[in-house]
């Protein structure tokens, strides 16, 4: 099938602002856009700039504003989309190049919520057990692979440059609710600050945007009950 993409194009060392340029591409119903964004760079213009890796949903690295919505152009097929295809860096962050954005302050926003076990006690028996029902509390917050596209999908991030950010909750959450881990206080003390939880004003784009079907918006629910209730 033939198909016209729109790719938002920036390279700072010699353009004024972004613009958009055209391709007609053919591709295969099961093709992915990643598949045939590799075409057009292999075969047609080597300076369209994108970040991927593993190409299976996995490293998270190839979030980008695909017909408006956050997408991972390794899992999108084409075949989902119509013919006009407009593709555009994800919104929020500044772009180093095409759809190559800076992820520094995502990541400066992850770092702060601790995204690691804080277990300094000794366990004293060895292992730290846990009961099936214990990891079922965070057991789909574990599924993040750090893509961006819940944060970037939020429109108080658009316009907020100090919220942490759902995916900076969603990492938090994984730890919090994790009954072996002791760093859920400082945590929550990150979290009940100007710039966490309660900017989060229950939008649901988050939860709309994400690429492995994380109930974000239920977390960040979660973590705002725990600050009020001391659930953990
Ligand atoms: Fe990506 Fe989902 Fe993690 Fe957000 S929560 S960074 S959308 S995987
Ligand atoms: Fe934003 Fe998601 Fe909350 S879209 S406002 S973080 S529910
Ligand atoms: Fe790794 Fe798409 S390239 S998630």
């Amino acid at each position: 099938m033939e198909y016209t993409l729109r790719i938002k194009r920036y390279n700072p060392e010699k353009d004024v602002k972004p613009h958009f340029e055209e391709y007609k591409v053919t591709a295969d119903a099961k093709d992915r856009v990643l598949d045939v964004l590799n075409q057009i760079k292999w075969d047609e213009d080597g300076s369209l700039t994108y970040r991927r890796s593993c190409a299976h949903g996995i490293c998270g690295s190839d979030a980008m504003r695909i017909n408006g919505r956050n997408r991972l152009a390794c899992k999108l097929l084409m075949k989902d989309l119509p013919s006009k295809i407009t593709i555009e860096p994800l919104l929020g962050f500044k772009v180093v190049k095409d759809l190559v954005v800076d992820m520094n302050k995502f990541f400066d926003a992850y770092k702060s919520v601790q995204p690691y076990l804080i277990a300094d006690e000794h366990s004293g028996a060895g292992e730290r057990r846990q009961s099936p029902a214990q990891r079922e509390q965070f057991e789909d917050t574990t599924k993040c692979i750090l893509c961006a596209a819940c944060t970037t999908a939020c429109p108080v991030t658009w316009t907020s440059d100090d919220f942490v950010g759902p995916a900076a909750i969603v990492n938090a959450h994984r730890f919090i609710f994790d009954s072996r881990d002791q760093g859920a206080s400082q945590r929550l003390r990150v979290l009940n600050s100007g710039s966490g939880v309660w900017r989060c004003r229950t939008i649901f784009n988050c939860t709309d945007a994400c690429p492995r079907g994380i109930e974000v918006t239920r977390a960040i629910e979660e973590v705002k009950r725990a600050l009020l209730y001391e659930q953990v």
